[in-house]
Parts: structure tokens; sequence; C-alpha cells
């Protein structure tokens, strides 16, 4: 099945692709011809992941899915949030927000954290939501180069290493993304097997 991702982030694509397996062939904005940044301008996840997936549907008229993450942390309301991409700067600066996050929780003994993934799929015409969720805290010092953002930060529940410090096959196995794309691919299946019954 050939589906659009609404991303232009090449570790996400491979983390989902990963994840969804050969069955699917993922296609990128950027490979329909949408050059412009796609527009996330709501206040939660939910409205930012269907935000860009209707974005894509609209203007192409296929399938397609958008992911919205966000670093929900406890000592500070649940911030960065939906904010997550743009903390400390207009940009994706994952390093200016890595350092001002770390300063927000200077001398804070409560680091628990979570990540939190929204999917909206919209499917035929029809947009479905699905959620990712991983506890875990926020280390005081950055550890590790894998994957992204705020990855060399994170130590998930029951793990003694960050995000930064695992495989992708590792950080799929756990992490907020990948249990949300596990949602959504059972649920393709799903379909998949109905049709061919
Ligand atoms: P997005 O809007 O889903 O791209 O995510 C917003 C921001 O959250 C990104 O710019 C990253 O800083 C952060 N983020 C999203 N997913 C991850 C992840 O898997 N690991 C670490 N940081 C992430």
């Amino acid at each position: 099945m050939k589906i659009i991702f609404a991303t232009n982030n090449a570790h996400k694509l491979s983390e989902v692709q990963a994840v969804l397996g050969d069955g699917f062939t993922l296609v990128t904005p950027r490979q329909c011809g949408i050059t412009e940044e796609i527009p996330e301008e709501q206040e939660t996840l939910e409205g930012n992941a269907s935000q860009k997936a209707r974005y894509i549907h609209d203007r192409t008229g296929e399938n397609c899915f958008a992911d919205d993450t966000g670093l929900e942390v406890a000592a500070l309301g649940g911030a960065p949030g939906v904010h997550s991409a743009r903390y400390a700067t207009d940009g994706h600066d994952f390093a200016a927000n890595n350092r001002l996050l770390l300063r927000n929780l200077e001398g804070k003994s409560d680091r628990r954290a979570r990540f939190r993934t929204v999917i909206s799929l919209i499917l035929n015409g029809e947009e479905h939501l699905f959620e990712g969720v991983v506890e875990g805290r926020i280390i005081d010092h950055e550890a590790g180069h894998e994957g992204f953002g705020y990855d060399p930060l994170f130590i998930p529940d029951g793990c003694e290493r960050t995000f930064a410090e695992m495989s992708p096959e590792e950080k799929n196995a756990v992490s907020h993304r990948g249990r949300a794309v596990r949602k959504l691919a059972e649920y393709l299946h799903s379909l998949e097997a109905a049709t061919e019954k």
C-alpha cells in the first residue's frame, strides 16, 4: 500500500518505515511536489496532526497520515508540550532546545517526563486518530548521538540508557512514535485483511 506521510524529517521517516514494514511504501510531501512548510498552528498535538494530514489530503486527494509529538515535563507543567519544536528558538534547533530544557530543570528533583505522539490518518476522506505514550525521565546532561531532538536527555522507564544511546530498533520497541505507528499499522492491516476475504 502506498501512503503519504506528512513529514520531511528523515529520522522520522526511517523510524516509521521500519515499524510499518515492506508492505507499505511511504511517500513524502516533497515527492508529491509539496515544497512549502506544512502548517501546524494549533494548540494541541491532536489539532496539529489533524491540520497537517488535512492539508496534505486537500492538496493531493490521496490517503495520508501526519504525526505530532510533544515532550511533556511534569515539573514544567507539561511544557514544552505542543511547543517542543520551537521551545528555544523559532527554528528546529535541537541543541538550543536541549540547553533550555536543562536550564529550566536546574535544581529540580522531579525529572518525570513523557513523550506523546498523535497520528491523524486520512483514509478515503475519513479521519482516524492514534496515540502513543512513553513515560520516563530527563537526565542532567546529554548522552548518546543516535536519534534526534530531545533523545540525548530522555531515559524511558525500565531502561538505563537514553533514546540517543539506543539503536533505532531498540528505540522503536518502546517509543511513543513506535507505539502510535504500531496502532496505525494494526488498523491498516485489519482493513487489508478484511478486503482480502
Ligand atoms: P514534531 O512536531 O512531531 O516534529 O515534534 C516536535 C518536536 O518534538 C521535534 O522538533 C523534536 O524536538 C521533538 N521530538 C519529536 N519526536 C521526538 C523523538 O522521537 N525524540 C526526541 N525528540 C522528539
